[in-house]
């Protein structure tokens, strides 16, 4: 079993291996001290994976209750979060008692912003169960809710008691949501690692899961320590996300996946960086040749105007700059402030 420790405002183990599901009802029994607790998840996961989780829990001695949402993105919502503070006053859970998010992402933003407030925060453990989740949004502590105006615009941070990441729940992925979890798994290449992106050029990523899961989880760690509140480093964590974000609205949101749109956006802004001297020659063949054989497109029709207009009101804009990732080569980047007139002219050579 690999085990990566968090130290951000609190330490907290990530335990990554094949079948830990059902161990743990024991690993959280040595974490948490707490004799009651809720796991939250949505029906997809539940009919595969919360009776293994319940059992494990009960033989360690929990009482388990369980809250279950509708799969998909509409339950990381307002009124989820107040059902299951209604769900978690019905049940007596104090200030002691603990939340599970078993799951992918919704699921694990919305326990943890659930967790950070409920009674002024409780503790909540992860255990990720899409490619997506254990390698990026079950580590590091954001959690949030999605309100009318816009997505993740009410959360908190809060890091979990422990993460448990067991990488055989992976194997009941569609090929379509692995592939997505897959661009997040590039971007952490193409930031920090060559090693990792020469490994994910290769292809054939679920021989080597496991390590290729914990490197991703490694390097989010790093940046987490660094900048655990979001207001520097933890940015390049954005690599190809500005331009993600103007094809998803482009496109209508929920017509191309987070993770195709990332995969878009990195390939679109290296290729344009490399045009502008600012990229070495041939990274962006590098990184298009790693999408596709990852089975991620790298290309999406927008116009520069509608591309500009869209991204502009980024939240990674200052009032008069906008900050950009670029990634010189595979393995390394940079945070590039630009002016308005600069981003325009970076986005007229997409
Ligand atoms: N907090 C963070 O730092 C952070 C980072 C990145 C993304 N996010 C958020 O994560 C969310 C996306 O997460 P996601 O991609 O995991 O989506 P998701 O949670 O909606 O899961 C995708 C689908 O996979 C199903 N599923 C989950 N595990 C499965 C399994 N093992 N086998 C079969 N099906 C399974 C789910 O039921 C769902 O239908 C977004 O809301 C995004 O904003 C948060």
């Amino acid at each position: 079993m690999k085990k990566i420790t968090v130290n951000a405002n609190t330490s907290y183990d990530i335990l990554i291996e094949g079948g830990l599901l059902k161990q743990c009802g024991r690993l959280i029994s040595e974490t948490v001290k707490s004799a009651k607790c809720v796991i939250v998840t949505d029906d997809n996961v539940d009919k595969l994976y919360g009776d293994a989780a319940v059992k494990s829990l009960e033989d360690s001695g929990f009482t388990v209750s369980k809250f279950v949402v509708p799969h998909g993105e509409e339950s990381k919502s307002h009124n989820q979060l107040i059902s299951l503070y209604n769900f978690l006053c019905e049940r007596d859970i104090t200030r002691t008692d603990f939340l599970i998010a078993l799951g992918g992402g919704v699921v694990g933003d919305l326990t943890g912003f659930c967790a950070a407030t409920y009674l002024r925060g409780i503790d909540y453990v992860q255990i990720p169960t899409t490619l997506l989740a254990q390698v990026d949004s079950s580590v590091g502590g954001k959690t949030a809710v999605n309100i009318d105006r816009g997505k993740n615009l009410v959360g908190a941070f809060k890091q979990p008691a422990l993460v448990i990441t067991d990488t055989d729940t992976l194997s009941t992925l569609s090929e379509e949501i692995y592939a997505e979890g897959m661009g997040e798994v590039i971007k952490y290449g193409m930031i920090r690692s060559l090693p990792l992106f020469e490994k994910l050029s290769r292809g054939n990523s679920k021989e080597d899961l496991e390590e290729i899961i914990a490197e991703c989880v490694s390097i989010k760690r790093s940046v987490v320590q660094n900048d655990e509140f979001d207001t520097g480093e933890r940015m390049i964590l954005n690599f190809g996300h500005t331009f993600a974000h103007a094809i998803e609205r482009a496109a209508g949101y929920g017509s191309v996946p987070h993770g195709k749109a990332v995969a878009m956006g990195m390939y679109m802004i290296t290729h344009a960086a490399e045009k502008q001297g600012k990229a070495k020659k041939g990274t962006s063949e590098q990184l298009k040749k790693c999408l596709e054989i990852n089975s991620l497109p790298f290309e999406f029709k927008i116009s520069h105007e509608d591309l500009y207009r869209l991204s502009v009101g980024d939240k990674k804009r200052t009032s008069d700059k906008i900050r950009v990732i670029i990634c010189p080569e595979p393995g390394s980047c940079e945070i590039v402030p630009l002016d308005l007139r600069e981003y325009r002219e970076l986005i007229d050579l997409v």
